[in-house]
């Protein structure tokens, strides 16, 4: 059965790409990309869908009186495409109670540094600035706290003379790119299993 994915962005869409290249290559098979919603009106991400033929679609937050009215707008596009699995390629914001409960254990988020170190925003330049010599990045299903779900998988980098947050940036999102189809690929195979906060791989 083909699991049908939406994807939350609100930029450049990189993550996104790689999901695509995947399942275009049929390294993840069974999957389908339905729809694209970006919080970001001129999200790159958006153009990337739309070069492959995938649903696009902005959502302004700011066209909605607070963060519930906007969430049920996207809760609405959900359950048009019948979607099995959300993923957060660079999504900016923090996904509220309801969504998170309509889809326990259905969404993921790929996050640039080793959790629980280093949440929220700017997690490369802050474990820069830290003084860290290995960071990394993180793909966890995503629970009501702020990036502290299961972890899925994650993959260590070395942080080298001579690094700027910017390169090791690059370097950590080149991971980034191997971790996240690693992880949706598991999940449409039916191979991940969420004990209390610990995931099985079965
Ligand atoms: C990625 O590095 C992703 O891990 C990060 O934003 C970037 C998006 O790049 N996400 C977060 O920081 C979430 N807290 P992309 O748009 O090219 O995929």
């Amino acid at each position: 059965m083909t699991t049908n994915i939406a994807v939350l962005v609100s930029g450049r869409g990189s993550n996104l790409q790689s999901i695509i290249d995947s399942i275009e290559s049929q390294n993840i098979r069974d999957a389908k990309i339905s729809v694209v919603i970006s919080d970001v009106k001129n999200a790159f991400a958006l153009e990337r869908a739309c070069r492959h033929g995938i649903d696009a679609i902005f959502i302004d937050p700011r066209s909605f009186v607070d963060k519930k009215a906007y969430e049920q707008e996207v809760l609405k596009i959900l359950g048009q495409y019948d979607i099995g699995l959300i993923l957060l390629a660079g999504y900016m914001r923090i996904v509220g109670r309801e969504v998170i409960e309509a889809y326990r254990n259905k969404i993921i988020n790929i996050h640039p540094a080793l959790l629980p170190s280093f949440k929220g925003l700017h997690a490369q330049k802050q474990a820069f600035d830290y003084g860290v010599r290995i960071s990394g990045c993180t793909v966890h299903f995503v629970d009501e706290g702020m990036d502290t779900g299961p972890i899925i998988i994650q993959k260590c980098v070395p942080v080298l003379e001579g690094d700027t947050p910017d390169t090791l940036a690059a370097r950590i999102l080149e991971q980034e790119h191997q971790i996240f189809p690693e992880a949706v690929k598991l999940f449409v195979e039916g191979k991940l299993k969420v004990e209390g906060r610990v995931v099985i791989r079965t």
